[in-house]
């Protein structure tokens, strides 16, 4: 049986909330589910899609410990969670690859506007989470480390991952905040 998309949506959204870790939700998920729904709003995309995908994101190292390979993992869990949702194979299909392609790595990039959208908008909540960032660097050898490691990620994102005008153009200032704090 189908439910409706808004049933299986806040579900999923509570699935999310129990399995992160409670700053990983706050200052994470929420903020790329909201700046995903305001680029599918402005480019016309599927914000069904777009919004479950940008829960689910993150959802394979929120299971599972460990960064590397987490969109891969994403994508199978969020195939089980979904099938077990009876979401449609084609709705299903769309939001495992925006899953998987979110962090745009070069052998796979992301090529539809939902899947650009979801790594856009996970690069824009980045610019928003540099405390957090540090406080989960905090166990990193030093404060130098720390430091470099989020730099470093924030221009990957800038460079790589805000391909959309309309993205970059909405993170230009944070972008700008982030270099005077960081170097
Ligand atoms: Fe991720
Ligand atoms: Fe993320």
């Amino acid at each position: 049986m189908h439910l409706p998309m808004r049933s299986t949506i806040e579900s999923v959204k509570q699935l999310v909330q129990n399995t992160a870790d409670e700053l990983d939700y706050k200052y994470h998920i929420e903020s790329v589910v909201r700046h995903a729904l305001h680029l599918a709003d402005i480019l016309h995309a599927d914000k069904e899609v777009v919004e479950l995908a940008a829960y689910l994101h993150d959802i394979g190292r929120q299971r599972e410990k460990g960064d590397e390979h987490h969109h891969m993992l994403g994508e199978r869990y969020a195939r089980e969670i979904l099938g077990e949702h009876h979401v449609s194979l084609e709705i299903i299909n769309h939001v495992c690859s925006c899953i998987r392609r979110h962090r745009a790595f070069k052998e796979d990039l992301p090529q539809t506007l939902e899947e650009k959208i979801i790594a856009n908008a996970d690069a824009m909540s980045h610019f928003e989470m540099i405390p957090l960032f540090f406080y989960w660097g905090a166990s990193r050898a030093t404060y130098e480390e720390a430091q470099a490691w989020v730099k470093k990620k924030l221009e990957r994102d800038w460079e790589e991952k805000l391909t959309l005008k309309e993205a970059r153009e909405l993170t230009l200032l944070q972008k700008e905040a982030a270099e005077k704090i960081l170097g």
